[in-house]
């Protein structure tokens, strides 16, 4: 077989075998195929698209391309592991709250998360903003924590999908990034080998993601669920706007300080308008991934449970359990609030400035385009360029206001919290680029502060 045939045979629109495929991606793993062999290919696939087939004989491949996790050690009592991936976002911290809360229910997760890049930001990262915390433990311990506590959250382990690891480092510099067949055959294959049965994902789109508009969405959703149903993996995906940064804040240790608060709620604060967009992806995805996992067939259902495994503070002392069992650092404080003592991860969040960004006019918050947020905090330092950048886990935005909110002039937007003068100006052109306030009726402002934050279930 020779690699110059399967470029030719792609480039010409024709299907390529299981065999050519696994060809392709065990010589370029093993640095048999060049580089300039293998962006050829992967040009030719971005234009000409792959059949379901091929896509799944592409995810497999990929997915056996190195280790493989074996899960089986978990006893699953008559339940299922299930494995949730977001596509990626600006201010995305629902996987933070997501297991402690389904792991406080019963739900084993045994859970892998990637670094930021660009303006994405990465579990991982937001993690590591915690003192201590490890999220490179052996898989092996990950395991066993799984047992012992039912949750582990670590980053993605580099044995693991070794074919995607070469194929994205070699797709981010020959513009091949943004392909449906590409990115769905590179997520699903590092599922696969993560070893779950099954997965739940959450495909973001808006500004600040990969798919920009409802319909590239639905066809990633659809392309990755098919790859499961192919490969006998139940996959559903969630869609989720990702038009306005998600949440109230943006940036690694603020991040985990909103997750705090967030798994902190009582009855009110929890059903909050300011809760609502986190809250609703939040319940959305715990409310399926224990169904999926074989404990609560019924949504609405879950969704109490949820709600109490919250005001419980079950799922608060599930996420310091985890933290704990990964060597986070926990100090003891009294809160007057609720009349208790509570441990509290130790956080990397000491920043020298704050600056608070005002309205320029009086009307309502139209849009916050979360891409420029994202753009902003990488100039901040509190998100990446290129891998090896060190990050800043203390910077970030807060926001005051959201998209419907009514403004005055001179109101405070969101507050800045930085490190270095030169970098806020750099910063400083992005976040003003991302806010746009007008004056519109109260209809439409009702309109925009209800817009819908899950577009669709598949
Ligand atoms: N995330 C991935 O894991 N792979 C892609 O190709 C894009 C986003």
């Amino acid at each position: 077989m020779r690699m110059y045939d399967i470029i030719e045979k792609k480039r010409d629109k024709k299907e390529l075998t299981k065999e050519e495929i696994e060809f392709f991606v065990q010589g370029y793993s093993k640095g048999d195929i060049p580089d300039y062999q293998a962006s050829a290919l992967l040009m030719a696939i971005f234009l000409n698209k792959m059949t379901s087939e091929e896509l799944v004989n592409l995810t497999f491949a990929m997915a056996n391309s190195s280790k493989r996790l074996d899960l089986s050690q978990i006893n699953r009592e008559g339940k299922y592991i299930v494995d949730k991936h977001s596509t990626g976002g600006v201010g995305d911290k629902v996987t933070l709250i997501v297991l402690p809360i389904v792991a406080s229910l019963g739900v084993d997760v045994c859970k892998m998360s990637g670094r930021g890049l660009g303006i994405t930001g990465g579990t991982a990262d937001k993690l590591e903003s915690i003192v201590g915390y490890d999220v490179d433990i052996p898989l092996e311990r990950a395991i066993n924590q799984v047992k012992d506590i039912g949750v582990c959250l670590i980053s993605q382990s580099k044995d693991i999908a070794i074919a995607d690891k070469k194929m994205y480092a070699l797709r981010d510099t020959t513009a091949t990034v943004e392909s449906i067949d590409l990115i769905a055959s590179s997520i699903m294959s590092k599922k696969i080998a993560s070893g779950a049965d099954k997965i739940l994902l959450d495909v973001t789109v808006g500004s600040g993601a990969f798919m920009k508009t409802l319909e590239d969405a639905k066809k990633l959703a659809s392309t990755m669920v098919n790859i499961g149903k192919l490969a006998n993996i139940e996959t559903r995906a969630i869609i989720t706007s990702m038009s306005e940064p998600l949440g109230r804040s943006v940036g690694n240790a603020l991040e985990v300080k909103e997750v705090i608060s967030f798994l902190l709620s009582d009855d009110e604060t929890l059903f909050s308008d300011s809760l609502k967009d986190l809250r609703e992806v939040v319940f959305m995805i715990s409310a399926y991934m224990i169904k999926m996992a074989g404990c609560g067939d019924d949504i609405e259902e879950n969704k109490i449970k949820i709600k109490e495994a919250i005001t419980s503070k079950a799922a608060y002392d599930k996420f310091i359990e985890l933290v704990k069992a990964q060597g986070g650092h926990i100090y003891n404080v009294y809160m007057d609030w609720i009349g208790m003592s509570l441990d509290m991860p130790v956080l990397k969040d000491k920043a020298k400035y704050l600056k608070e960004i005002k309205a320029q006019s009086t009307g309502t918050v139209v849009s916050i385009d979360s891409k420029k947020i994202g753009e902003a905090l990488v100039c901040l330092g509190g998100g990446r360029n290129k891998t090896d950048d060190i990050i800043d886990p203390a910077v970030g935005f807060e926001f005051i206001k959201k998209v419907g909110d009514k403004v005055n002039e001179g109101d405070t937007i969101l507050t800045c919290i930085y490190n270095d003068k030169e970098k806020f100006a750099q910063a400083f052109d992005y976040i003003e680029d991302a806010i746009y306030i007008n004056k519109v009726n109260d209809e439409i402002s009702k309109g925009l502060k209800e817009k819908p934050i899950i577009l669709d279930i598949i």
